[in-house]
């Protein structure tokens, strides 16, 4: 799963012992483990290596610069969504060539910016945009290659807020108009468009879903060719699953089961664009318990970090596995499960020092008697966790740090007061 585990009854990434680390570098604080980044990035290669894809990852996920140059240094390419990452990407050393922009509302500006870059594809989702995309692609004397996001209308299961493969989101364009839309642009000399992109959603627990919308757009393509409009390339967008709890998602290779055998000998460029199933399990956030407040109905353990650091639990209702990074006498090491209750548990909420309800990390969580000043790690952080952050309640952002075997890096210093007021007048 990942290499953050107890030795000697302290949590470890690697071979840094995390109640130093937090020592050195204070909470809340987000650590990641190189090692882990590796081996799941790697795994997805591997998985997938008969169609010798170009793993784009999601830099929405985790988009740390060090991060980045990691992955772009083991051959990945990037998925892109704004100006702003292909800034980063370009700021990491990215082979413009294996990046993927996506996004429903690119500005011209934007646009511009991608086509100067050189970005490798523009996933295009609809008419108006297509137009302004050759239109600008025109203006600057540039040609482009495009992938047309499809919406193949199949379900995830996952949290409503993170579909987007299913008819009625704002995602692509719907299967039915598409083969209209290839008709239209499919021969514009600007904007190559000879590919096809989904995304079905994010944080799914099923491979099944993959295959579905795979068939679907394996006879679209066929219907395409029938009409002398050939398709060079599919890009098969992310949203696989990540162990939250151990076991809980399928793994690269069960994905590659769904999606190789039918991609096998199609004789298409394939790009993938995973973030979840990479970083997920390579970051934790640590914080340390300020206040216990007992008595009530319910007890709390008040923590420094809050909703600003980390928002899955509070937008998605979130799960993520919350335990103490030194385990007391006679505990054992936990198992990540929902069920896992230790021996004297107490059940607590795990919250924030926000003014909102919503400001919580775990929700009834039986964990060992805790006092004061004790650490706690909060699993599966990596992706989703910084780069959602926030100032809200002028809360400067957590420090970032890397670890390698037994050395460490701040890839991210934490956020200074005036870092909260920079730019304001
Ligand atoms: N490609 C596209 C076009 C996407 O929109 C996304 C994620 C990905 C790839 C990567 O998906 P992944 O493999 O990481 O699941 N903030 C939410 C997740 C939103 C995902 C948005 N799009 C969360 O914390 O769960």
């Amino acid at each position: 799963m990942d290499y953050f585990a107890y030795k000697s009854g302290v949590l470890h990434c690697e071979d840094v012992d995390l109640t130093a680390l937090a020592a050195a570098c204070g909470t809340p604080l987000y650590v990641y483990s190189a090692a882990t980044l590796r081996r799941h990035y790697l795994a997805m290669a591997e998985a997938f290596a008969p169609l010798n894809p170009t793993i784009c990852f999601a830099i929405k996920s985790l988009a740390n610069l060090s991060i980045l140059r990691l992955l772009a240094g083991l051959g990945a390419g990037f998925d892109v969504v704004s100006g702003g990452e292909i800034f980063r990407a370009q700021k990491a050393g990215a082979d413009m060539s294996k990046v993927a922009y996506a996004g429903v509302g690119k500005t011209d500006a934007e646009i511009l910016q991608a086509l100067a870059a050189g970005v490798g594809w523009f996933n295009v989702e609809s008419e108006q945009e297509f137009e302004n995309l050759t239109r600008l692609a025109r203006q600057v004397g540039k040609t482009a290659s495009a992938a047309l996001r499809i919406n193949p209308d199949v379900d995830p299961h996952t949290h409503h807020h993170t579909t987007t493969g299913k008819k009625g989101t704002k995602f692509g364009v719907d299967l039915d108009r598409a083969e209209e839309f290839f008709a239209r642009y499919g021969r514009d000399a600007n904007v190559r468009l000879t590919g096809i992109h989904v995304h079905l959603g994010s944080a799914g627990h099923t491979a099944e879903p993959y295959g579905e919308a795979l068939t679907k757009c394996l006879a679209f393509i066929d219907r395409l060719a029938k009409k002398g409009l050939t398709i060079e390339a599919i890009n098969f967008g992310g949203g696989y699953g990540a162990d939250y709890e151990e076991g809980e998602s399928p793994t690269a290779q069960e994905y590659a089961r769904q999606i190789v055998p039918l991609l096998a000998g199609r004789g298409l460029k394939v790009l993938l664009e995973p973030g979840r199933q990479i970083g997920c399990n390579a970051g934790i956030l640590l914080t340390s318990v300020q206040y216990l407040k007992t008595g009530g109905e319910k007890n709390f353990a008040i923590v420094d970090a809050t909703m600003c650091d980390l928002i899955r639990p509070a937008l998605y209702d979130a799960w993520h596995f919350i335990y103490p990074v030194r385990l007391g006498a006679g505990q054992p090491e936990p198992h990540r499960r929902r069920d896992f209750t230790p021996p004297g548990a107490i059940t607590v909420d795990v919250v924030g020092g926000v003014c909102e309800g919503s400001d919580f990390l775990g929700k009834d969580r039986p964990l060992p008697p805790l006092k004061r000043g004790d650490l706690l790690a909060v699993f599966s952080a990596g992706a989703y966790g910084h780069v959602m952050s926030s100032q809200y309640n002028a809360r400067p952002r957590a420090a970032e740090v890397l670890v390698e075997d037994s050395a460490y890096r701040i890839i991210r210093r934490r956020e200074t007061y005036d870092d909260l007021i920079r730019g304001e007048e």
